[in-house]
């Protein structure tokens, strides 16, 4: 044992990621084009080589091959979502936020990248993993076809030893297609989560290879530790895996030798592992501490791999009358459902910018998180770990076909050692089979399945009608989804030992800062209407929660707005209306309601609506305050307009007469003492910006952000929370901004303004004879005395061609990337000549001032043909590729109703935010480093 353990001192875990090994991010230095989901001559002509990359190893040919030329791309890093970059547009899809991609932008509907790498260890396995592309990925390594992963939310992983070459450069090169879309939400499009390269010995423990079970009696635990260990050498090996258990604070608190593992030649060997911890800190919601198990394979005493598994230990229980218990305390879940983009980046969240997110939920008293509905990214999995919250796991498409439930196995075996998993949900409103015998069967199917896989937690799935019959008579736990769509009471009085849980309710519309409906605009009040006759507003869903003990709680839909689904309206919307808060994280007043009833550590005091009613003066104005407070008396101006009495899960409300003023709201505590006091003003205009700095946790490993709010003060210091003004950003230091917001759901305006890069290939060139004729037609007279010069050497050609350019496309900065069609040739541009900037990789040439033109522009080279080295060698007929280079201008935004939000990636170093508007003081802030 001695021998192994000095082996251990030198491999210190990091505790960074829930499973990692030797693994290198791979986000930096992506290359980006559009292609095109059918035209050929728009997707870089991939796919029609005669032998293509599904007939011939190797032979994936477009951007697909090594060897394609990707100098004139656009250079990104991930994660990286190129819908939300486009603009809005009519045209596109309703449910996913009318973006100009799609089935009708075919154009903007199909993402290239490309990714140089260097190996370094010809010993190697190396392993490519990514996290979830979006969506219908094919993925080729140095023109091998290794795959396609049709859903965007699926991680998946290859093994790419065998093709890589170490002797120099290496290319990955991956296509999504969006035009068909997968779920009915906001999706965007690209490499939007992590892409690891992971490195391992021939003899390995396979990416979420480990299962760690246990089983606690009071302050101990018999730990199960479940293993993979593969052997991928063309030898037989003998190995031991030494599992060593570490707490949060990096002090090991057992470990145990597994016996001998015979593993023949390219054969995987399955181990279990068994130890007690004694002493155990259990992970709760109050102190969600974390276990590391680091595996290390061991083969006559040298390391072969080492392999970290975060794990928690905690119990869980659902009972059909009493609700979840965690840790055997009754915890009634306080939830929402939510998608997975943020205003100005998308999909593309950074983990810092996840983290930012959870932590507004928490903040409004949430503890559990549905991720509806898909499996999600990794990262939210671990910081849900991190911060103590639980989570519905859930699965994109029901079905029992093999596809459907390797999709189910994945997302099981992937996520399985996550202590803040609570549940597998397998399907979410699965219209056409809920309520029949299709459904019931698929679903006691799917349960059979999951259960192979996982026996610690329950199976969910999200039934929207059919309640008493089809699915909701096999599943294990009920999810009701929406009290409209039947009883509950009636449903559990039939299956009283069954679980249940309101998966989803809510749906109510609402516009952060607007009191007053607003058809025209898409704007819906605040105040927690019902959306339909027949629909609970979240007051009284949550009351219907509360008040039974069957029902374990409760998920709203949803904690933030997200893009698409605008009911119940369309174009111009672009955001739902659902949110507890608006689509950057503010909140809507029903954050308060939710926080004065979801925990009990904090009070809270919240007046409704802002008190700045411009021509509304005498009219009666509904003033609620959202409180946990037992009593509280409201002043307008200082006088009292009444003492009330705070019921239960409840809120107050006053009509008040507007008058310009104060309001103010005295809360009283249960000794009937004065206890706090909230005030609103009437601020006056807008005269000063104001930055602020959000402070949330950030998290412990991956990309970090900073998150700035955005407001407008008066000449008192008092918010404006009616400015609207448009602001402009400007950073300085090491950073970037990665998007801009404001919450309002029908702003068109950009999220980004990065440049927007796009590619023309130029036609094919004509050869022709040279002569004077010809060299008069595209140089004019200059043609004549270019000939007689020319004349005098020998074997030269002409290669012409014409291409046409848009007026858009001349404001673009254009440069265009040549590749070689004769030898020495030199090149004229209508009748001009032009010479190489740079002579990267052949030349890359701008054009003077002028010399385009909208229409038709000609293009003319002359040189010696170029000479085939083999017979079968097509020779190069392409001059090349115009990149056209699109400048957005400054970044900013429109405040809506007072907010607009900055998210800035750090880099290291310092960062100063300025912030500018119209008749507006400027503001600098200095971000934290
Ligand atoms: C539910 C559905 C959600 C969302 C919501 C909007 O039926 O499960 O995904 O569409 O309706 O109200």
């Amino acid at each position: 044992m001695r021998k192994y353990l000095f082996f251990t001192l030198f491999w210190w875990p990091f505790f960074t990621f829930a499973q990692h090994q030797n693994r290198i991010n791979l986000n930096q230095d992506w290359l980006f084009a559009f292609g095109h989901p059918f035209e050929t001559s728009l997707d870089f002509d991939h796919g029609t080589g005669y032998f293509s990359y599904l007939s011939k190893a190797g032979y994936g040919d477009g951007p697909a091959a090594r060897e394609f030329d990707d100098l004139p791309w656009r250079r990104l890093d991930l994660p990286h979502d190129w819908v939300v970059e486009m603009p809005f547009s009519a045209e596109g899809s309703h449910s996913h936020g009318y973006k100009a991609v799609g089935r009708n932008f075919p154009e903007n509907s199909v993402g290239w990248y490309r990714k140089h790498f260097r190996p370094t260890d010809p010993g190697k396995q190396y392993f490519l993993d990514f996290e979830g592309v979006s969506r219908d990925a094919k993925v080729w390594v140095n023109g091998f076809y290794l795959g396609n992963e049709p859903s965007g939310y699926q991680s998946f992983s290859f093994n790419i030893t065998d093709y890589l070459n170490f002797e120099g450069e290496n290319v990955i090169a991956v296509r999504a297609d969006i035009s068909m879309e997968e779920g009915w939400y906001y999706e965007g499009g690209g490499i939007y989560r992590n892409v690891w390269l992971r490195a391992l010995g021939p003899v390995f423990i396979p990416q979420n290879g480990t299962f760690i079970t246990y089983d606690i009696n009071k302050k101990n635990a018999s730990v199960q530790i479940a293993f993979d260990v593969k052997n991928r050498s063309l030898t037989d090996v003998k190995v031991n895996v030494l599992h060593e258990i570490f707490d949060g604070e990096r002090r090991k608190v057992g470990e145990i030798l597994s016996d001998e593992l015979y593993i023949k030649s390219f054969e995987s060997i399955s181990g279990k592992s068994q130890l007690d911890m004694k002493g155990i800190r259990r992970w709760s919601l109050e102190d969600p501490h974390l276990y590391t198990c680091k595996s290390t394979v061991i083969s006559s005493g040298n390391v072969l791999d080492s392999y970290d598994t975060r794990f928690g230990l905690r119990t869980i229980r659902f009972d059909g009358q009493k609700g979840f218990f965690l840790n055997d305390k009754l915890v009634k879940l306080k939830g929402t459902n939510n998608h997975q983009d943020h205003a100005g980046v998308g999909c593309a969240m950074p983990e810092g910018l996840i983290a930012y997110r959870l932590q507004l939920l928490k903040d409004m008293g949430s503890n559990a998180y549905r991720s509806s509905h898909n499996p999600p990214t990794p990262a939210l999995l671990d910081l849900c770990d991190e911060m103590g919250i639980l989570v519905i796991n859930e699965n994109r498409l029901m079905g029992t076909h093999q596809e459907a439930l390797s999709e189910l196995k994945r997302l099981m075996v992937r996520d399985r050692n996550h202590p803040s998993v609570i549940v597998w949900s397998i399907g979410n409103e699965e219209w056409a089979i809920e309520g029949n015998d299709i459904g019931a069967k698929m679903a006691a199917n799917m349960q059979a399945y999951a259960k192979t896989l996982d026996t610690s937690r329950p199976i969910n799935a999200a039934i929207s009608g059919g309640w008493g019959a089809g699915i909701s008579t096999t599943i294990e736990i009920m999810g009701y989804n929406y009290l409209v769509h039947g009883d509950t009471d009636v449903h559990h009085a039939k299956f009283p030992d069954q679980p249940s849980i309101g998966t989803e309710e809510g749906s109510t519309y609402t516009t952060r800062g607007i009191y007053v409906d607003q058809p025209e605009k898409h704007y819906m009040t605040a105040y927690d209407q019902k959306p339909l006759p027949d629909w609970y507003s979240i007051e009284e869903c949550w009351k219907h929660y509360a008040s039974r003990d069957y029902l374990s709680g409760m998920f709203i839909w949803t904690g933030l707005d997200y893009r698409g689904e605008p009911t119940p309206h369309d174009w111009p919307s672009i955001t739902s209306y659902f949110g507890m808060r608006d689509l950057c994280g503010f909140p809507k007043d029903n954050v308060y309601y939710l926080k004065s009833w979801w925990q009990s550590d904090e009070k809270v005091l919240h007046i409704m609506p802002h008190w700045n009613w411009p021509g509304r003066e005498g009219e009666e104005i509904e003033v609620r305050v959202y409180s946990n407070y037992p009593e509280v008396e409201l002043f307008q101006d200082g006088k009292s307009l009444g003492k009330k009495k705070m019921e239960e899960n409840g809120h107050l409300q006053w009509a008040v007469n507007y008058q310009p003023g104060k309001l103010s709201a005295v809360a009283f505590d249960k000794k009937g003492k004065m206890a706090q006091e909230t005030v609103i003003k009437t601020s006056g205009k807008a005269k000063s910006i104001f930055l602020e700095e959000e402070v949330f946790p950030q998290p412990q490993s991956g990309q970090t952000v900073r998150m700035v709010k955005v407001s407008a003060k008066d000449e008192n210091g008092i918010m404006v929370p009616i400015a609207d003004d448009l602001i402009q950003f400007e950073l300085e230091g090491a950073g970037e901004i990665l998007g801009v917001g404001n919450g309002d759901p029908t702003c068109l305006e950009r999220d980004v303004f990065n440049k927007e890069y796009r590619l023309i290939e130029m036609p094919e060139v004509e050869s022709q004879e040279l002569s004077a004729a010809l060299l008069m037609k595209y140089c004019g007279q200059e043609g004549e005395h270019l000939f007689q010069e020319l004349s005098r050497e020998a074997g030269l050609k002409a290669y012409t061609a014409t291409f046409e350019l848009t007026d858009k496309q001349l404001a673009a900065k254009m440069q265009w990337f040549k590749k070689e069609i004769a030898q020495d040739a030199r090149y004229y541009i209508n009748g001009k000549m032009i010479v190489p900037d740079t002579e990267a990789d052949g030349g890359v040439f701008e054009f003077p001032d002028g010399l385009l033109k909208t229409g038709v522009n000609s293009f003319l080279a002359i040189g010696s043909p170029l000479e085939k080295k083999y017979v079968w060698e097509s020779l190069n007929t392409s001059p090349g590729t115009l990149q056209l280079v699109y400048d957005q201008g400054i970044w900013q935004r429109s405040l809506f109703n007072g907010l607009a939000q900055v998210i800035v990636r750090p880099g290291k170093g310092k960062l100063k935010l300025t912030a500018s508007g119209e008749g507006l003081e400027a503001y600098t802030l200095l971000l934290k480093e």
